[in-house]
Formats: C-alpha cells, structure tokens, sequence
C-alpha cells in the first residue's frame, strides 16, 4: 500500500508540517510505503492551465506521486476560513483519474480554540469534486498540540490522530482486498 501524505502549508516552519510528519511516523510504524507532497519544499507553479508547465519536474513528481498512490492524507493550515491557496493550487494540477475509488483522509491546523473546521469542511467539498472517497471521520489539531521540536505533545490528540489514522488505514486495506478479489 502506496500512501501519499500531502502538506498543503507553503510556510518554512509550518505547524501542519508537525502533522504531516506525526502521521508520515504512525503509517511508518505499520510498514506502509509513504509518498510525500509538502507545499514548502516542493515549489509549483500557479495552475494556470498551460500544457507546458505540466513538464514541471515539481509538476510531474506531485502527479507521478498522485497516481501510485492507493490512498491520500491530505493536511491543510486553515487560512480564511478555508484550505491554503496553495494546496488547492496543487489539487488544480490532479483530477479525478488520481483520487477516484481512493481513501483520502483530511487533516487540518487553526489558530486555536475552534479554528481548523472550516478548512476541512472547504477540503471535503473539493475533495467531493476530485471523486475521492473521503472518510466521514476526520482530524483537527492547534498549534498547542506540539512542542517547539514539532513533536505532538498533547496526549488526547495524539490518541484521537491514531484512531483516525487506523480507520483510514483499515478502509484502505478493505478497499485493495476487495479489489484484489475481483
Ligand atoms: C493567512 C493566514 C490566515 C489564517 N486564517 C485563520 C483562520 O481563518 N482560522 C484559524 O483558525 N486560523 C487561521 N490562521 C492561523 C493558522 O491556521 C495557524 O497559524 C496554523 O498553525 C498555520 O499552519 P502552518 O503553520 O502549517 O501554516 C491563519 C494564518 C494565516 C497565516
């Protein structure tokens, strides 16, 4: 199982990244293969529907990355109220060949208190667009949750990531059984 982790943050120190990085270490953990898109390392140019730019070598690793893998984490900052600008920009660059029939599970970083609910809510309406199957069940942290290293500190998140992530790793090997199957 192929499972690409995607960081929709372009920040240099992003608290998403801490995320990314939990998850990347529990799917580890359980011998699972992990790709990786991080919107501040891997610089895309704005979609603007040109066919050069689908010659990109940032272009061509996000969509060589998009349709190996079996299944999507997909982490987002919550700004304005919504997914960053540039994790839809590289979801602008994919389509529904790369995510139909997938298990995506969405993630996301607010400010504080109740934020980081309306980036998920924007990302599942996205996602819905893009034919991934996105689990009902989804993980919301603040920055609290880490410490200055990036570690995730706060032990009620951490166990409630590891349900999710479990869920979204069981839906996954459901869904490439039954397929094995037929
Ligand atoms: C441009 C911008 C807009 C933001 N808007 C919101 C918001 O609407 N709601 C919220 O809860 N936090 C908001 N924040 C706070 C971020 O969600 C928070 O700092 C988060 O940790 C950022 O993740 P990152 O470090 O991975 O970029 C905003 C931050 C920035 C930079």
């Amino acid at each position: 199982m192929k499972v690409l982790v995607m960081n929709g943050s372009p920040r240099e120190k992003s608290m998403t990244r801490n995320l990314t990085n939990t998850i990347t270490d529990q799917l580890d953990e359980k011998g699972i293969e992990v790709l990786t898109f991080d919107a501040g390392f891997h610089d895309l140019p704005l979609f603007k529907g040109r066919k050069e730019d689908l010659n990109h070598p940032e272009v061509l690793r996000l969509v060589n990355h998009a349709t190996k893998a079996d299944a999507f984490v997909i982490c987002s900052p919550e700004y304005h109220n919504g997914m960053s600008g540039a994790l839809k920009n590289a979801l602008d660059f994919l389509g529904g060949s790369h995510f139909k029939h997938k298990p995506t599970v969405l993630a996301s970083v607010g400010g504080g208190g109740k934020g980081g609910i309306n980036a998920l809510n924007n990302m599942r309406t996205v996602m819905r667009g893009l034919y991934a199957l996105v689990l009902p069940d989804q993980f919301c942290a603040d920055p609290t949750c880490f410490d200055d290293k990036g570690y995730m500190i706060d032990d009620k998140a951490k166990e409630r990531l590891t349900v999710v992530v479990e869920e979204f790793v069981s839906l996954t090997k459901t869904i490439e059984h039954d397929v094995e199957v037929k």
